[in-house]
């Protein structure tokens, strides 16, 4: 198949490296030479680390490498069966693109979005045949990490839904059908992981390195909130929260932290940035933990019962089935259990008394527990 990818930055090269294992043509689009040239050389030094490993022949990295052609030309797209953009998150650059690509590509070519907060139905709303829009999200590094969301909007066609599950399958990733509706699966239900973190740090529980040693001793998660906020870097994770709570007509669920709009305004990022909730400098030591068996089990059990309660709304909205939201946080964040799996676990009465008793306590809508859960609570 031939697929053109636009925007040859972080996720277009990575999407690019992905589609061209999988033995695809490639035409990689970016407007900037720098990037594509950049993206060029990037993916040659992968590629030699892969052979230097012997996960691959040199013939097959050049094979790889062969597969793409990168371009500043949108008029080279004109075979293509399907293009992934990839550009800048702005909807009004996004529009002038898929208006300018209609007019190059076949009648019959799919049209997809990497967006990971523009609703897909808006994105196609400028297609004069906007049945062929769809949102195929990848995460960050796209050749490693194994899930793609696949987003119809009400526009698109059910066949595209397939061709575009069939193909992403078999390009070896999980493909996850879920609604356009913000955050999609994994930026909606992973919310409480970093909000309801930054709320009991707020309130004076317990300090970043306490909440992170909870959740990664008692929940087995590979990180805790803080490092893996300093990680994403505190202005992209914070930008998507916020989008995420406008979005959501500014539920309280998703109400975004002071504590962390305050890092990011004074440029503690994260690791890029040297200091984020953590000082990363060489000589600067990494607060312990207090492993306080009480404390750390009551933190993990407020964030742990705050992301079930996510869950379960959006299998009660509809979002994606029971199996795509368990295997979308396993794939998606590496989480070392799928949520609704998590809760049935721990054991549904349990989690829906842990949440009744912070609710009654803060008398905050942020913590209603999910009408599904109760239900099946009765039940
Ligand atoms: P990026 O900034 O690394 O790359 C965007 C590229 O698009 C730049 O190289 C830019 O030159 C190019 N570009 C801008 N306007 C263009 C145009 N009109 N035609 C052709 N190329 C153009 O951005 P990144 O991070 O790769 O994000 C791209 C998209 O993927 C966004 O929609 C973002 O929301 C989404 N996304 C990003 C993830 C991430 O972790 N960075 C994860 C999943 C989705």
């Amino acid at each position: 198949m031939q697929i053109g990818i636009i925007g040859a930055g972080t996720m277009g090269a990575g999407i690019a490296q992905v589609a061209a294992q999988n033995n695809e043509k490639v035409f990689l689009i970016d407007v900037n030479p720098e990037v594509l040239r950049k993206a060029s050389t990037n993916l040659k030094v992968t590629l030699e680390k892969l052979v230097a490993k012997e996960k691959l022949t040199k013939e097959r990295a050049d094979e790889i490498f062969s597969n793409i052609t990168f371009s500043s030309d949108f008029s080279v797209l004109k075979p293509v069966d399907l293009v992934i953009e990839a550009i800048v998150e702005k909807l009004e650059i996004k529009h002038k693109v898929f208006e300018q690509l209609e007019g190059i590509v076949s009648a019959d070519c799919v049209l997809a979005s990497n967006t990971s907060s523009i609703p897909i139905a808006s994105i196609g709303s400028v297609l004069k045949n906007p049945s062929r829009i769809i949102g195929i999200h990848f995460f960050n590094p796209a050749p490693l990490m194994p899930l793609v969301e696949i987003i119809p909007a009400v526009q698109t066609d059910s066949i595209i839904v397939q061709k575009v599950e069939q193909i992403i399958g078999s390009w070896g990733k999980y493909a996850c059908i879920c609604k356009d509706t913000p955050g999609f699966i994994v930026n909606r239900v992973a919310r409480p992981f970093y909000g309801e973190a930054l709320r009991i740090y707020e309130e004076g529980i317990a300090d970043f390195a306490t909440i992170d040693w909870a959740m990664t001793h008692f929940g087995g998660f590979k990180m805790g909130p803080f490092t893996l906020m300093d990680y994403i870097g505190n202005d992209v994770n914070y930008a998507v929260t916020e989008s995420v709570f406008a979005a959501f007509y500014y539920d309280p669920r998703f109400k975004p932290s002071f504590t962390q709009k305050r890092h990011m305004e004074a440029g503690f990022y994260g690791r890029k940035s040297g200091r984020g909730y953590y000082n990363y400098a060489e000589d600067v030591e990494l607060p312990a933990p207090n492993q306080d068996e009480v404390l750390g089990q009551k933190i993990f059990n407020r964030i742990i019962v705050m992301l079930i309660n996510e869950a379960f709304d959006a299998l009660f909205m509809q979002v994606a089935s029971k199996e795509a939201i368990d295997i979308a946080m396993m794939k998606g964040v590496n989480y070392p259990k799928g949520l609704l799996a998590w809760a049935e676990e721990l054991g549904l009465p349990w989690v829906l008394e842990q949440l009744e008793v912070l609710f009654d306590e803060y008398g905050e809508d942020r913590y209603r527990p999910n009408p599904l859960l109760k239900r099946m609570v009765k039940k």
